[in-house]
């Protein structure tokens, strides 16, 4: 049975990858509606992914107006995320919304603001939150497995030069355009310095970054210092021109742990538990047999059907101090959007 039918704002990379997992669930969710830019584009999106059952609309605002959607996938780019979540919210539409959720936290502020007036489910896409390997390793930490953490530290890079894509590394690309909020920490920094927060507990209590920027404006590579209540100190870091792999690190009274590609679901990656004088456990990432997109959108769409207005993982007052922690990296490293 159908729980949820789905449109899909956008075409791009990461718009196929959740039309592939939604398809990979088997019928519990519809891909029923896409959006691009141009009608051809969704036509071609659709056919692709979903088949001729899927409407493609050639604007995203027909989708927003097509009454056999309930929910809607915001796959654009990281300026037109609030726009297209008030609309959405506006229209009546549940709200799945990649990250980041805004340019800024008072823009945020605007967009739930919206969707707390429309009643509207509204989620910002962090992936990690749901994975398996990551509730298991916050259950370690409540348990106390490393004792009191005491250090936490993370990264998030890739060599853009390496994605085999001409838009991508040129400075009008979504990667390096400040006006379309480009920029290592808005693209993938966000991640590092959201687990922190998540594995902390809290929100810093201070924090200091610095970054190299790029000729536009943008960050390459950014690396932030956030001391938490309680003594954790944490050290994120991002960049779009340093390779892969990327890691987490959390040291405890008691322990360490790594944890391998911390970010994606990535097959094979594990956790790494070593601790005086006990054998090291090494876990391989528990498999629910799910990507992590079919996954996202699986969690989505049963909170949408259980009435509820937010997801208990990525919760609304975690992305607006996720949106505050961004804003504070940002003052300073210097990153303004005008
Ligand atoms: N969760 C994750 O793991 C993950 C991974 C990668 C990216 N992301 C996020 O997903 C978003 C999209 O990233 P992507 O990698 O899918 O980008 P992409 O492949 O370049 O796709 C860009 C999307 O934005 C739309 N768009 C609207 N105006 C545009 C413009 N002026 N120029 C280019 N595209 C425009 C395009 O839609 P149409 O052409 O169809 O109109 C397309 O759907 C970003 O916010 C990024 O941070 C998340």
């Amino acid at each position: 049975m159908t729980i949820l039918r789905w449109g899909f704002l956008g075409t791009g990379s990461i718009c196929a990858k959740f039309a592939d997992g939604l398809r990979s669930l088997g019928g519990r969710l519809e891909l029923v509606a896409v959006g691009s830019r141009e009608g051809a584009n969704a036509r071609a999106f659709a056919d692709r992914h979903a088949g001729p059952a899927c409407a493609a609309h050639g604007s995203y605002q027909e989708v927003l107006d097509d009454p056999r959607v309930e929910a809607v996938y915001i796959g654009l780019l990281n300026h037109q995320h609030a726009e297209w979540s008030e609309r959405a919210a506006r229209a009546g539409k549940a709200v799945l919304c990649e990250k980041p959720a805004a340019m800024d936290a008072a823009e945020l502020d605007r967009v739930l603001a919206v969707c707390a007036a429309a009643g509207t489910f509204w989620m910002e896409g962090f992936m990690y939150r749901l994975h398996p390997r990551q509730l298991l390793l916050r259950r370690w930490l409540r348990e106390g497995l490393i004792g009191e953490v005491r250090l936490a530290e993370a990264d998030f890079r890739f060599d853009a030069a390496n994605l085999g894509s001409a838009w991508r590394v040129s400075p009008e690309g979504r990667l390096f355009n400040r006006a379309m909020g480009g920029g290592a920490l808005m693209d993938v920094g966000c991640y590092p310095l959201s687990w922190l927060r998540w594995m902390a507990g809290g929100e810093p209590e201070a924090l200091s970054a610095s970054a190299v920027m790029s000729a536009g404006g943008v960050d390459l590579s950014v690396s932030a210092a956030l001391r938490f209540p309680g003594g954790l100190l944490g050290q994120a870091a991002a960049s779009v021109v340093a390779a892969q792999p990327c890691t987490a690190r959390l040291v405890g009274s008691q322990g360490r742990i790594l944890v391998e590609e911390p970010w994606k679901g990535t097959p094979g990656a594990r956790l790494v538990v070593e601790r005086p004088g006990l054998p090291a456990l090494v876990h391989a990432a528990p498999d629910d047999g799910l990507s992590s997109h079919a996954r996202q959108l699986l969690h989505a769409s049963e909170c949408i059907a259980a009435g509820r207005r937010e997801s208990p993982h990525m919760t609304w007052r975690d992305s607006r101090d996720q949106a505050r922690c961004l804003d504070a990296v940002r003052t300073e490293i210097g990153l303004r959007w005008q």
